[in-house]
């Protein structure tokens, strides 16, 4: 078959690498990984590091501008994100346009591409300052798009931002608050999200990421170029393996298979059925993100005093599947996204709703790594070649 190789063909030798699994699509100095070693460093910070002792806008910060806010950085970007969380009025009637059935993922990358109808004078991707108001306005908007398009998806009534709350309390408390009612945010229950955010927050040449690039990389403005990405993280082999994982436990549950016999489904692929949750690109020892996930699940279920079976569920999958020759063979390990959804169940999201929050989670790397592509000498149109494997030069038939 055509596997990764250099073939020659009419224009000369190129490299036929699909999934681009050794192909560097550009030089980055953002986010470093070894795979082998389950290593993951933001701007060179270890993720265990930034997870226990920064917080999210931080660490946005960091992703984005390449260094740790001074303290007055850090709160004139975070003033900076409060003054924008608004959506223009009008832009509500964009979400009661949707049908209550509709997937978020669909609403939000939908919502994040009409956000450049609203700011036409700030499409041009080489003008810095409207770059960095674009930059500030995305991580801005995203949680009140995020928290309008569930939202409207139930029926309930929108709640303008509060911005007297950090960035995770005024999400959860637009996502679930009702207005003239208070709404507590349990500020463990905000760390953890907060947390959960820092891990989804870059993981370099990832296929959203790389979509991202790729669209910028005609020169499209950040908006469309984000909206792209929302849409790749979608997938259910990318951002939506979280989603795809509470699917496959509760499956389990709900059959009373057990877990073993499941496991075997998967090692004889029947019907294609895959461990979600379970595999990585790069990742071929662990994924450092998964290990500190695992840990907060249980922290979070104490914390909220819920038991669910989902999680036993998960680390007996876990068990059995770490043991077993398939998984052991071929370096298949827990990837971040393996407990995260029985996570943000326990915390009352629907499941349709749990890739947004890596999207939440994502949206600094995207908007990072698109600026790093847009300012970056060598970057050039994204233009893979192929080889042709089609019919040769045949003719219309004469009638
Ligand atoms: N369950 C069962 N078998 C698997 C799994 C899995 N989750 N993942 C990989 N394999 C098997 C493949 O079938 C293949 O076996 P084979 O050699 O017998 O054909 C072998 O392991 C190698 O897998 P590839 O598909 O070649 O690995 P690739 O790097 O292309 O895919 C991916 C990585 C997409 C993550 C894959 O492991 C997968 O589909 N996992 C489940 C979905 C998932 O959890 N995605 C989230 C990824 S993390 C993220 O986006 C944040």
């Amino acid at each position: 078959g055509l596997g990764i190789g250099k073939l020659l063909t009419e224009t000369g030798y190129v490299t036929l690498d699909p999934g681009f699994v050794n192909t560097a699509s550009c030089a980055s100095a953002i986010t470093y990984i070894d795979g082998d070693a389950g290593i993951l460093r933001y701007r060179g910070y270890p993720i265990e590091e930034l997870a226990e002792k920064s917080t999210f806008l931080e660490t946005s910060y960091l992703l984005i501008h390449g260094e740790l806010p001074t303290p007055a950085q850090l709160s004139e970007f975070e003033e900076q994100i409060k003054h924008r969380t608004l959506l223009h009025e009008r832009f509500k009637s964009f979400f009661s346009g949707f049908p209550s059935s509709a997937h978020p993922m669909a609403v939000v990358s939908s919502a994040v591409s009409a956000l450049a109808t609203y700011y036409p004078d700030s499409l041009d991707p080489f003008d810095q300052e409207q770059v960095d108001i674009s930059s500030v306005r995305l991580m801005a908007k995203l949680p009140t798009i995020a928290a309008y398009a569930y939202k409207s998806s139930v029926g309930q009534p929108l709640l303008y931002p509060d911005n007297s709350l950090g960035y995770v309390e005024n999400f959860l408390r637009m996502t679930f608050g009702f207005p003239a009612q208070n709404y507590e945010v349990d500020p463990e229950i905000a760390k953890i999200l907060d947390m959960l955010f820092i891990l989804h927050a870059d993981h370099e040449q990832n296929c959203s990421t790389s979509t991202v690039r790729l669209v910028g990389s005609s020169n499209a403005n950040l908006f469309s170029s984000v909206s792209a990405g929302v849409n790749a993280l979608w997938g259910p082999l990318h951002g939506g393996a979280n989603q795809a994982v509470l699917e496959m436990l509760e499956g389990i549950h709900s059959s009373g298979d057990d877990v073993r016999s499941f496991v075997n489904k998967v090692k004889n692929k029947e019907d294609g059925v895959k461990l979600m949750g379970f595999g990585h690109r790069v990742y071929r020892n662990y994924d450092p993100r998964a290990a500190v996930v695992k840990k907060a699940t249980r922290k979070v279920l104490d914390t909220l005093g819920v038991q669910d079976p989902l999680l036993d569920l998960a680390m007996q999958l876990e068990e059995v599947a770490l043991a077993d020759d398939y998984f052991v063979e071929r370096k298949l390990y827990p990837n971040v996204d393996f407990y995260t959804g029985v996570i943000y169940k326990a915390l009352g999201f629907p499941v349709n709703a749990f890739t947004v929050l890596f999207a939440l989670g994502r949206l600094p790397g995207w908007i990072a790594q698109w600026r790093e592509m847009i300012t970056d000498p060598a970057t050039k149109i994204g233009r893979p070649r192929q080889v042709y494997v089609g019919a040769p030069e045949r003719h219309y038939p004469n009638a």
